[in-house]
Formats: structure tokens, C-alpha cells, sequence
């Protein structure tokens, strides 16, 4: 193994306090098999800290109630809490105006709203749709099922052999008749980050609209929508410290007052009679019944402990951390690494292939040595396939990860070119 870490660490003095980021999550003490825990599937996953686990359990504790509804205390203190925290997400992400801001149970849903709103209202038939050949089924399944019922057109960017989108075609595959260009900001599956501007500035030339799945994006590097130029921007709480069950959908004011509501019902109506109804403000108009509201809050928790580490910072721990095990892993022999070479233009999101070990299989001996990660198709199986894989082991990094940590992953792989016979 070559010993990188001191170069690494030498290069950035301004580093995460690793260790005392560590205090704040309990569970990363958690033993098994004789070891702690080494969590390697942020990418499916994060954990939460204290913060984010406490301030949930104070709304439970201290003033659990229904918002919008009650003039009692413990009401007006949930109202608060809640719209709160879409005003953190607002400022964590440069919204315009924390009106912009709707929370969705996960990026799936955000999605599929602006699929089942803006789409079945701006899209007609011989339309087309561009999307890309890395995306997560959560941002390919909607808008097949947008261009079947429309009949539009379905076409996608390809990616260079090395996993990064291929923009050679981009004039014509984005052309006159495109209405939505829709892409991942980094790949679940091989950490790449795509050339957001490239693609904005071409899709801005025919006059679409922009989605971003900023599912891995999100929790990882800092983000600004009005830098970015897109119209949509979607992610999830669960995988930047916050709970399962709320997720956020960004979009441009203008786009989300012209669109119909998806979910009808309670809290999203301004006027009702039995004939008709009128709608709410935003984002309450996209926030149809008793939202998510301890969730809600938990997420602004988990906004204020990623905002107080600083977003820079966050993404260059996590180059650090990637460009390390990209170099240990580089000498392992029979070991496949998919996706960019550079740390720099990557997250922190390794797929890989050990011989023709069975993923699963290699996830199952791993977990024996007490690291989790994650080993399957990550709901991408159109990407799969182009990889010439049935499925891929992936080790996704977050916060608290240590090189210690990317340590045993490698001996665990050494190990395991043992066990299976690869030697
Ligand atoms: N989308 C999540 C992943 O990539 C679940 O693992």
C-alpha cells in the first residue's frame, strides 16, 4: 500500500474535524464482529447526528402539534419549526425566496412532481425530452412514463468511456424540439460530477427547462441554484443528515405559479366550494396534507450542522478521502474501478469489481469485517449494463469517514482476493 495520507492531509490545512465530528454521531461507536462499524454507504444513506435526532425529539417532547391549524402555542411553535426550516434550505441552497422551496418526502417525489405537474402541462406530442444514460431509475421512470402517455420523444446524452457525460452530440440531441433536459448533478453509481453550465447554456439556447437530481449533489458540495441556472433542483434529507421521509423540490417561482398542484386535498387550497377550489401560496400549494412536519424540522437541523462545518470543506474532506482510496485501491490486482480517475472531478462515490466476484458475495464478507457498503445495480440499470456489469460494490464516503476507514476497506479487499482464490 502507498501512504498518501500525510501528503493529503499536508494539502489542506482547513480540513473537517473529523474526530469531533465523530462525537456527534453515537451510532459510528457501534460495534460488530469486534469492530466499529466502518459506513461506507452514504451514497444510499447518511447518518444523523445528535443535532438532528435532539431536534426531533424536542418537537415530540415539547410542543407536538399540527401546523397552520392551531393558535395555541405548541401550533404556532410547530408552524414555525417547519416553515423555518424551508427558509435554512432556502439560504443552504441561494433559493430566491424560501417560497421556492417545497418539501416532498424524498428527490423521487420531487421529481415525479415536476414529471406529473409542469410535464402534463407543458408537454404535447412530438416533444422531446432529454435525459442521460447515468441516471438513477427514480430520474429516467418518470419522464418515460411523461413521453408514453404524451408521445413524445425520449433522448439521452452518452457518457465517454471514462463515465463522463459525452457532450460531443449535445447541439443534436438538445434541439428545437426539446422541452425538458433532465441529468444527475453527480452520478450515484461513479461519482461524476456532470458540466452542469455546458449543458444549461445549450438547453437555454432551444428555450427548455433545466431538472437537476441533486440527490448526491446536494449533501456534498455547495450549491446554488441561481449559479447553476436550472429551473428545478431536486434532493433528499436522508442523505445529508437528516431524516428519512422529506425530501425538497427547488424550483423557479414563475414555473411553480404557473403549474397545477399534484397532490390535492387539506392545507394546499386557498377557497373551496363544492364545485370548484382555489390554491394556496407557494410552496404550500405543492404541500397537500399534514406534511412531515418532525422530518421538516430535522432537516433544518441537519442544514444548520452541514452550514456551520461549511460546504467547501465538506467537499474537500471528501476529495481527500476519495483521491486516497482511489490510490490504494489503484495497486489492488483483479480490482475494476468504475467512473473518473480524478478525485477532483468526482464525489466521493467508488464502484468497483473484484474479479468476477459476485458484488453481494463481496458485500456479505466485508460486512464480516464490519464494513457496510453497498453492492447491487443502485437503481441504475440502464448505466449497469453500458458498464458491461450485472451489478458493481460500491463504497460511498460522507463527514465522518477516515482514511483509517479506507484502510480496512483495502485489506478487506486484499483479504478477500484470498479467500475467493484470486491470488
Ligand atoms: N439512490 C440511493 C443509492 O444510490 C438509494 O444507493
Amino acid at each position: 500500500m502507498i501512504d498518501t495520507r500525510d501528503k493529503i492531509l499536508e494539502i489542506a490545512p482547513e480540513s473537517l474535524d473529523v474526530a469531533a465530528i465523530r462525537q456527534d454521531f453515537p451510532i459510528l461507536d457501534e460495534f460488530e464482529n469486534g469492530q466499529k462499524v466502518a459506513y461506507l454507504d452514504n451514497g444510499a444513506s447518511s447518518q444523523r447526528p445528535e443535532q438532528v435526532i435532539n431536534a426531533m425529539l424536542e418537537y415530540y417532547h415539547k410542543y407536538n402539534a399540527n401546523i397552520h391549524r392551531g393558535v395555541y402555542r405548541w401550533s404556532e411553535e410547530a408552524t414555525r419549526g417547519y416553515e423555518g426550516a424551508h427558509r435554512k434550505v432556502a439560504r443552504f441552497i441561494n433559493a430566491y425566496t424560501p417560497r421556492e422551496v417545497i418539501f416532498t418526502r424524498n428527490t423521487t417525489e420531487s421529481l415525479n412532481l415536476v414529471a406529473y405537474s409542469w410535464g402534463r402541462a407543458n408537454i404535447r406530442e412530438g416533444d422531446e425530452i432529454v435525459s442521460t444514460v447515468i441516471e438513477h431509475h427514480s430520474n429516467l421512470v418518470p419522464w418515460q412514463v411523461l413521453a408514453t402517455e404524451k408521445n413524445a420523444g425520449l433522448r439521452f446524452i452518452p457518457m465517454t468511456k471514462d463515465g463522463q457525460l459525452d457532450l460531443t452530440d449535445l447541439d443534436t440531441i438538445v434541439n428545437e424540439k426539446t422541452k425538458l433536459v433532465t441529468f444527475s448533478h453527480m452520478s450515484n453509481v461513479l461519482g461524476t460530477i456532470s458540466p452542469v453550465a455546458a449543458i444549461v447554456k445549450r438547453a437555454k439556447e432551444v428555450g427548455a427547462v433545466v431538472v437537476i437530481d441533486g440527490a448526491q449533489s446536494a449533501p456534498h458540495m455547495p450549491v446554488d441554484v441561481q449559479a447553476l441556472g436550472c429551473d428545478f433542483y431536486a434532493f433528499s434529507g436522508h442523505k445529508m443528515l437528516g431524516p428519512t421521509g422529506i425530501g425538497v423540490l427547488w424550483g423557479r417561482r414563475e414555473l411553480l405559479e404557473a403549474m397545477p398542484p399534484f397532490i390535492t386535498g387539506g392545507d394546499m387550497i386557498r377557497d373551496v366550494t363544492l364545485a370548484r377550489s382555489t390554491w394556496n401560496d407557494l410552496p404550500w400549494k405543492f404541500e397537500g396534507g399534514t406534511p412531515s412536519i418532525a422530518e421538516g424540522i430535522g432537516l433544518g437541523a441537519a442544514v444548520d450542522y452541514l452550514t456551520k462545518l461549511g460546504m467547501d470543506k465538506v467537499r474537500q474532506h471528501e476529495i481527500e478521502l476519495t483521491a486516497y482510496a482511489l490510490e490504494q485501491m489503484a495497486g489492488i490486482p483483479d480490482l475494476t474501478i468504475y467512473g473518473p480517475t480524478d478525485a477532483r472531478t468526482r464525489g466521493g462515490i467508488i464502484s468497483f469489481n473484484l474479479g468476477d466476484v459476485h458484488p453481494h458475495d463481496l458485500a456479505t464478507m466485508l460486512d464480516r469485517d464490519a464494513i457496510a457498503i453497498r453492492a447491487g445495480h443502485h437503481c441504475c440499470q440502464p448505466l449497469i449494463e453500458l458498464l458491461e456489469a450485472t451489478a458493481t460494490t460500491r463504497a460511498s464516503f460522507y463527514i465522518y469517514n477516515t482514511p483509517e476507514e479506507v484502510d480496512r476497506l483495502v485489506a478487506a479487499l486484499y483479504k478477500a482476493r484470498k479467500i475467493f482464490h484470486l491470488d
